[in-house]
């Protein structure tokens, strides 16, 4: 069977301004601006083969050998959107295949265990739109794609660029300028590392989408947090992250993660993202500080008890020196990320003063990585040729 093909990678970003809420539920609109640093894909990332062919029946996706059907109103309208640029593309170059209604075979591999529990879908839709893009030989604007990208999920459109990323709200009703654009490369600020805690909870966690739909309903902070508190922090964090100002950098992270959790307490019924895991974690980054004289870490934690800590290499060996006494049980600390001799605790760190069984307890996973750049395309080919259907099934 003739199939055609293209393959890309997409990356898990990870905002320290976080997007909370949405002024148009079916456009994906936000009501405020976010920021992100998007992360290692040798760490964290996803594999996609877009493949089309005449002979395939329905649009159909596959995450690690898993099938899931593409028939959400989200991946509907993306591939949509894709197939309409792919049908200007046609028309422009009369020589090239008409495959633009040819159904879709998705096939995606994300190099981290599922179980992690870490949201894959900014990952998973950069690195599909990235790769249709490519079968489609579609105009590469990063900031259009990412367009497409906000359809599947607010959060995805940060991931069409590498280094540190901002989300532009917008203000037109079609949400036409409302899309990603880059602030600074990997490059510019390549310091910058983080530390992902797993955290282990059974509980399930309420879906951003319903979530942030109940805070725009019911929260009074809101109001204030999207008029007031994101609009000046925006200017700032753009700034720091353009001064390599880590201190103001990290400050102002851990303020909107404050922020965020608070306006989803301030919801009625409330919603809680932290647990007493999370708790202790965020007082042992404080704790850090104080020990420091200065902030040499950030916290940041998205829709779920999971915390990501930021710092900078220079710093490594106080802040994995710190973590590794209470974590150094977990999966993670490989050779190669971390070397335990020249981990350091601060002096003034009170680690007596702290129990350690207590503060060790529900973490299940540590994932070491950085700054990264963003979706690459790749010669894998994930399709069986033959079958159309994925290698490793
Ligand atoms: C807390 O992007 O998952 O991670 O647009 O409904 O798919 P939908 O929501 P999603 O929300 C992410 C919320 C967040 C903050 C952030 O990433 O900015």
């Amino acid at each position: 069977m003739s199939i055609h093909y293209a393959t890309a990678t997409g990356p898990v970003n990870i905002a320290t301004l976080k997007y909370w809420g949405k002024r148009d539920k079916d456009l994906n609109l936000p009501t405020n601006n976010s920021i992100s640093v998007t992360l290692d894909q040798s760490d964290l990332r996803t594999l996609t083969t877009a493949s089309c062919s005449s002979k395939f029946e329905e649009d159909q996706l596959w995450i690690n050998g898993t099938t899931y059907p593409l028939d959400t109103p989200r991946s509907i309208q993306v591939l949509k959107d894709l197939r309409k640029l792919r049908e200007n593309v046609e028309i422009q170059d009369d020589s090239l295949p008409k495959i633009a209604q040819f159904k879709l075979h998705i096939i995606s591999e994300n190099n981290f265990p599922t179980a992690a529990g870490l949201a894959s879908s900014a990952a998973g839709f950069a690195a599909l739109i990235s790769a249709v893009a490519k079968l489609y030989k579609l105009p590469t604007d990063n900031s259009e794609l990412s367009k497409i990208a906000r359809k599947g999920s607010g959060s995805a459109c940060r991931s069409l660029f590498g280094g540190y990323v901002a989300w532009e709200m917008g203000d037109r009703e079609d949400g036409e300028d409302s899309k990603a654009v880059l602030i600074a490369d990997r490059a510019h600020w390549p310091d910058m590392k983080a530390a992902i805690l797993v955290v282990s909870d059974m509980k399930k966690d309420v879906p951003s989408t319903s979530g942030m739909q109940l805070t725009v309903q019911t929260s009074d902070l809101f109001q204030h947090r999207i008029k007031e508190v994101v609009p000046k922090r925006y200017v700032e964090m753009k700034d720091a992250i353009l001064a390599k100002d880590f201190p103001k950098f990290a400050e102002l992270t851990m303020k909107d993660s404050n922020s965020f959790h608070s306006v989803c307490l301030d919801s009625y019924p409330p919603i809680f993202y932290l647990n007493d895991t999370s708790k202790r974690i965020i007082k042992l980054i404080n704790l850090l500080n104080s020990a420091a004289g200065e902030t040499i870490a950030a916290y940041t934690f998205d829709a779920g008890p999971n915390a990501v800590i930021y710092y900078e290499q220079k710093n490594e060996k106080y802040v994995l020196g710190m973590l590794h006494q209470f974590f150094s049980h977990l999966d993670g600390w490989t050779d190669e990320k971390f070397n335990p001799a020249s981990a350091q605790i601060l002096t003034d760190f009170p680690l007596d003063k702290l129990e350690k069984d207590v503060y060790s307890q529900g973490v299940s996973r540590i994932i070491l990585t950085q700054v990264g750049d963003g979706p690459v395309e790749t010669d894998d080919v994930l399709v069986d040729l033959e079958t159309g259907l994925p290698k490793n099934l």
